[in-house]
């Protein structure tokens, strides 16, 4: 009898097929158990579910689905109840396209622009990954579908994606890499967690026992299965069992051989093999067994949904007068740009989704517009090659208007997965087009349609408004009307800093590596880390994001109850109509053990305030979110002091803060005869012991040190600078007689004499 009751009677050849994948979308069935297979398809944004022709790369056809926001544009909503809302509709559909595994929520984290999968994950900001991730499974979850929380870990780039290896310390990637992970795996228990193609210093996550088994099993207590990306397992999947892998897919058959082979042969304990297929078999009669759960798929609300999502994900970056536009007034509005017609609403890779149906913003504000004649003109065209005539009739027909709207943005050959971009540019003829229209008219509007962040540095000062929609599902044009409008008033804020220019992101020198490593070297400074603690200008700070209203931040109160921090403040819609915004708040540490960002996210909540209302908003912040990664003592610990903690618009629109102390938990150094002077000063038995010895001992007692000898003293090691201050008794007598003083003040503290 093992311990796995689940597979009780199972052969070995059964159990290594469990684990092996049967098909490139399905685990395997074993009828005479009553084991079915489990089906697997692409999220994270719509059930990507192929029948025939399967792929992993959004080659070949699926049936058609809502194509939601991706996380780009969902994630600037900040909006948990939206994005588990988003979960709840695609494990609706995903239940009626016969999908028991959704592969999402992306939760890699944005440390270069320039990573081609970026539209597909959430923020530089491992908090908001998480708690956006977590919120997409609870939601997927309510139907009875199953997550796969990806690409687990340090898969931030596509270069190179299945063998590089992402150099990066222990420190860092606790705390920004893995924290997403945790946080989702910790809040929403997902189905499985898949594992990435790349290496982690030197290890292939595949095979990384650390990653698989030390991190998520025994300090995550993460008790779903372990997936492969599909072929990461390749090269050895009974390396990747025996650290943790359950399941590898696609299925190749390949695998099921290595791993009989392997436990016959006694280099692989069957017992692990046990454990893996037990954790299949368990996520297959738990998910299927849910099937019943299917419900009618309302093809109509779900496009509706996806235009609320598009509509609260939209980021207003700038407005100077000129939205939202009016359809009451005269005056041409011109909609120039070929993705007014022809949408940019998704990436390209295995996200890619057939749409139910597909809004185009011109459609949309040719309903809008009323009265108001809106002339199109394309622009440019998508092959991206400069076009006189187009731009001469966009430039002709922007003179001629009231109002014009550019759409622009990131065509699918510039950003997918397996590549990065070398640029944050726009399209050169895009740019070119931009400055001619500008030239002749001053209410220019530019519309972005992008997954990854633009350069906005070059041409925004020359237009009046832009209103950033990243890559914002099918409905995205209609969504984009309504915003411009004012159908819908912006809410959306900054999920990622917008940098001034590529040569200012703090992973420019390391990224995308040199085809075999990939140095981390910005360490924890990612983003707004980086920005913020080098005061470092920005075009639009991480949390950036305007309204058609405006909020006043009022009565900040931080108290302490329990194991959480409780924070009050009130909203005050100050402005002319209702709106939503989004409190951001960080947190800025005292001095400790390690070196810090200046500020870091800690939590977030988005409130609804009718105009000239008010909201009392309270949130609570587990006081484990404040702590810091100790290098020194390898554990999570809290620096001891006063913590300011701060209320924001934005990572640099600060508009209340309040002190509030907690007292540490950083363990003592160990004060030796090896640690330096200063360390034994700085700690209260130290000093005392320290003190007693000098004033018997030294022939210069540490009060004569002026204030130039002390700083060259104080740093050096007690062993080498006391037989030089002390010489009245040999350094080992000494040395011996001050550990054994301090011994008696640690034991005694009120012997302090
Ligand atoms: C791809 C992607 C992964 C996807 C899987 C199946 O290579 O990395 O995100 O879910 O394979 O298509």
């Amino acid at each position: 009898m093992n311990n796995y009751p689940l597979i009780e009677g199972l052969s070995l050849e059964d159990k290594a097929s469990l684990i092996s994948g049967f098909a490139f979308w399905n685990t395997t069935a074993i009828e005479t158990s009553g084991i079915p297979s489990v089906v697997l398809s692409d999220g994270p944004h719509g059930v990507r579910r192929q029948e025939q022709g399967a792929d992993h790369l959004g080659i070949n056809a699926a049936r058609p689905s809502t194509a939601f926001p991706t996380a780009s544009a969902s994630a600037s909503s900040w909006d948990r109840d939206l994005l588990g809302t988003m979960g709840v509709a695609l494990g609706v559909e995903a239940r009626a396209l016969g999908v028991d595994v959704l592969l999402g929520p992306g939760v890699n984290i944005k440390r270069s622009p320039l990573c081609g999968r970026n539209f597909e994950y959430f923020s530089e900001d491992p908090l908001l990954s998480g708690e956006l991730g977590a919120a997409w499974v609870r939601g997927l979850k309510s139907q009875g579908v199953g997550a796969s929380v990806k690409h687990y870990v340090a898969n931030d780039q596509e270069t190179d994606r299945m063998s590089i290896s992402a150099e990066v310390d222990e420190r860092t990637l606790r705390e920004i890499y893995l924290k997403a992970f945790h946080r989702v795996v910790a809040k929403s228990s997902p189905a499985t967690v898949m594992v990435a193609y790349n290496a982690v210093n030197g290890e292939p996550v595949i095979s990384n026992h650390w990653l698989l088994t030390q991190i998520l099993r025994e300090e995550w207590a993460y008790d779903g299965v372990v997936v492969s990306d599909w072929g990461a397992a390749a090269s050895d999947v009974v390396a990747a069992v025996r650290a943790g892998l359950d399941l590898d897919m696609p299925g190749t058959g390949a695998g099921s051989a290595a791993l009989i082979d392997a436990v016959t042969s006694g280099t692989l304990d069957e017992a692990i093999l046990d454990r893996a297929a037990s954790r299949v078999v368990e996520l297959a009669t738990t998910l299927v067994g849910n099937r019943a759960h299917a419900s009618d798929l309302d093809v109509d609300a779900h496009h509706a949904l996806a235009r609320k999502i598009a509509e609260q994900s939209g980021v207003l970056l700038k407005n100077e007068g000129v939205l939202p536009l009016t359809a009451e007034t005269a005056g041409t509005i011109a909609v120039v740009g070929e993705f007014a017609r022809t949408p940019r609403y998704q990436g390209a890779g295995s996200s890619h989704i057939v749409p139910t149906r597909l809004d185009s913003a011109l459609d949309a504000i040719r309903e809008r517009a009323g009265d108001r004649l809106v002339h199109f003109e394309p622009g440019f065209t998508l092959d991206g090659k400069h076009n006189v005539e187009l731009v001469d009739r966009a430039v002709a027909a922007a003179h001629d208007a009231t109002d014009v709207v550019v759409f622009l943005g990131l065509p699918p050959e510039d950003e997918s997965e397996a590549f990065d971009r070398v640029t944050m540019d726009l399209p050169a003829d895009q740019l070119a087009l931009l400055q001619r229209i500008a030239s002749v008219n001053d209410r220019v509007t530019v519309v972005l349609s992008n997954g990854g962040v633009v350069s906005v540095e070059p041409w925004r000062g020359s237009v009046a408004a832009i209103l950033e929609m990243w890559l914002g599902g099918q409905a995205a044009g209609s969504a984009a009307a309504s915003l411009l409008f004012g159908d819908a008033n912006p809410s959306g804020k900054l999920a990622e800093t917008i940098p001034l220019a590529l040569a200012d992101t703090s992973s420019f020198h390391n990224f995308p590596g040199n085809g075999q490593t990939v140095l981390y070297g910005e360490r924890i400074y990612v983003g707004y880390r980086h920005f913020d603690s080098v005061r470092h200008d920005v075009a639009y700070p991480f949390g950036h994001g305007l309204s058609y209203t405006s909020f006043k931040y009022q009565d900040l109160r931080v108290d302490v109850i329990e194991d959480a921090l409780e924070v009050q403040v009130t909203i005050t819609n100050s402005g002319p109509r209702d709106g939503a915004e989004i409190v951001q708040f960080y947190s800025v540490p005292p001095k400790s053990g390690e070196d810090r960002p200046t500020h870091e996210l800690i939590g977030f909540e988005k409130v609804t305030v009718q105009t000239g209302a008010s909201v009392r908003v309270t949130t609570r912040i587990p006081l484990g979110d404040l702590d810091y990664w100790s290098i020194k003592s390898r554990q999570w610990v809290r620096a001891d002091g006063v913590y300011t903690i701060q209320v924001a618009a934005s990572s640099r629109d600060i508009r209340l803060e309040a002190g509030i102390e907690l007292v540490g938990t950083e363990p003592a150094r160990p004060l030796t005869l090896d640690s330096a002077m200063g360390d034994w000063f700085a700690d209260a038995d130290g000093a005392v012991a320290l003190q007693e010895m000098m004033a018997q001992f030294a022939t210069r007692g540490s009060g004569e040190w002026d204030d130039a000898t002390r700083p060259l003293v104080l740093p050096m090691p007690l062993r080498t600078i006391l037989p030089m201050a002390a010489s009245k008794l040999p350094f080992p007598v000494l040395g011996e007689r001050l550990l054994q003083r301090l011994s008696e003040l640690r034991a005694d503290p009120i012997g302090r004499s």
